[in-house]
């Protein structure tokens, strides 16, 4: 799965008679998770979504799957993963929609996302769960697309390799929506440490997502390691600097090798290295790209919270 074949099989699903379903996921994930149901998905192993808030990839997954010829019908499962417990950070996402403050923190939205995603149903078997993925175990059912935007802290991640990586068919694709998002850097890492078990990363476009093929079975020594990581200080000098060399040589594209930067920046940070943050981002500084919307928006994002200190 060379990046250009993907891109120029999976846009046309952007460009189809679609308009963006509401969330906090791009036209061209969206495209990519539909091209990916509809076209490549076999039914060898089933979808699992972490992460699914009101369902933008779901049913845009669900809507592949209805077109999908190669899978038997009862073999066309998507278990969706959430907490759908309202959180005002997602008030953002609503806005101008008649969702606005309509849930008070903490407040369950899964009826509102079982709504959203009912017309789907008929295409695709969705299987929905509503637990802390941080304790989810999974049944050992082979896993053919795993899409993830639930990596938001170390245990979760953890929890994850563990339970579900091990079902990971070869051949299978893991789509991290968020592997360029330099809060979630464990991505990155956890990425680097698993290597030589996946190759050809497609940078999915206008989007932080990457989509990671697996190639063969998983040492357990490996996921075992990985399992018992609990918080960024789990991460060994070594190894950041490591991957985030590793992940940077992934791209070709400077916007993108700007936000491995200030990810490996943000995770210095988060494990006491303010010194060696500053100077990443004083390199930063230095680019021609740093004003890319890319890279810039994530910075203005780190300002919102707090995280001037690194930068300034
Ligand atoms: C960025 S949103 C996902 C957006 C989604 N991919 C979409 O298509 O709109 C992240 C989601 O992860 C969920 N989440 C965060 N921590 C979680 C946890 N520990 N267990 C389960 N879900 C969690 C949140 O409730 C939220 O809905």
């Amino acid at each position: 799965m060379e990046l250009t074949d993907t891109m120029n099989t999976y846009m046309k699903y952007a460009s189809m008679d679609r308009t963006k379903f509401l969330g906090p996921t791009s036209l061209e994930e969206q495209a990519y998770c539909e091209w990916f149901a509809a076209e490549v998905f076999s039914g060898r192993g089933e979808i699992v979504e972490l992460g699914s808030w009101l369902g933008s990839l779901t049913v845009s997954t669900a809507r592949g799957l209805a077109l999908n010829t190669l899978a038997q019908p009862n073999c066309r499962i998507i278990q969706t993963y959430d907490l759908f417990r309202w959180n005002v950070g997602f008030e953002d996402w609503v806005k101008g929609t008649p969702y606005e403050q309509r849930f008070r923190p903490n407040e369950s939205f899964r009826t509102l996302y079982e709504e959203i995603i009912a017309p789907y149903r008929t295409g695709a078997s969705i299987v929905v769960h509503q637990e802390d993925l941080s304790r989810s175990k999974w049944d050992g059912t082979p896993i053919e697309f795993l899409i993830n935007d639930a990596w938001k802290t170390v245990p979760i991640m953890a929890n994850i390799i563990d339970n579900f990586f091990p079902s990971l068919l070869t051949g299978s694709v893991v789509f991290h929506q968020d592997y360029l998002w330099v809060t979630e850097s464990q991505i990155q890492i956890a990425m680097f440490l698993l290597r030589d078990y996946f190759e050809f990363p497609s940078r999915i476009e206008n989007s932080c997502g990457v989509a990671f093929r697996k190639t063969r079975d998983i040492d357990q020594e490996i996921i075992s390691d990985l399992a018992a990581r609990a918080s960024y200080l789990d991460f060994s000098n070594e190894e950041i600097e490591a991957a985030f060399q590793w992940s940077r040589s992934l791209f070709d594209d400077p916007e993108a090798q700007l936000v491995v930067d200030g990810a490996k920046g943000w995770m210095l940070g988060a494990i006491g290295e303010i010194d060696r943050a500053r100077s990443v981002f004083q390199d930063i500084k230095g680019s021609e790209h740093r004003e890319h919307w890319f890279y810039k928006f994530q910075e203005d994002i780190l300002r919102q919270w707090g995280y001037d200190y690194l930068m300034d």
